[in-house]
């Protein structure tokens, strides 16, 4: 095997093809091994939002960071978004304001949610926070379809987020 082949396949992702929580199980190493040796965030933002589009086919993944009284768009992967968003609107700025992660099976109940795109169904948005408190950016999942995300989906993106 030629050395170019060899470091193409280390770039391949390995999908499970199990249960939810066994495509998390075996991408959460994969992820942690593409970031552990990279200090660059953006980088890191971009390996992420990647990775899981491809396990999981979201329909929108993707990350935004504070900035000054707003979140703006950083990495992501589908369909082009919002670029700003202000702290508690919609549900990345509830889930900012609040520091909290936020499920939302049925994004028209949301009050104040923010149609990027109306195909989005349901949402979830994980907060990323320091060890002061401080929310520096969120994670954001879309899904074309309704109750996508739950307590599998807020575990595992909770860990991969707690180690940015
Ligand atoms: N729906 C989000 C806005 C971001 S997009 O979905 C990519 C919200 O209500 O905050």
């Amino acid at each position: 095997m030629s050395v170019f082949r060899s470091i193409i396949m280390a770039e391949d992702l390995c999908i499970s093809n199990g249960s939810k929580a066994e495509k998390y199980q075996t991408l959460l190493p994969q992820i942690k091994s593409l970031i552990e040796g990279e200090n660059d965030l953006i980088a890191n933002l971009a390996n992420i939002s990647a990775a899981l589009k491809e396990t999981f086919g979201f329909f929108w993944v993707g990350f935004y960071l504070v900035k000054g009284e707003e979140l703006v768009l950083g990495p992501f992967q589908g369909p082009i978004a919002c670029t700003r968003i202000r702290k508690g609107r919609g549900v990345c700025g509830t889930a900012w304001a609040k520091a909290e992660m936020l499920v939302v099976p049925d994004v028209d109940a949301f009050p104040g949610h923010i149609a990027c795109n109306s195909l989005s169904r349901s949402e979830i948005v994980v907060p990323l926070i320091r060890e002061n408190g401080e929310v520096w950016g969120v994670l954001d999942i879309d899904s074309e379809s309704l109750n996508t995300f739950d307590e599998t989906d807020a575990r595992f993106l909770g860990e991969i987020c707690s180690w940015l």
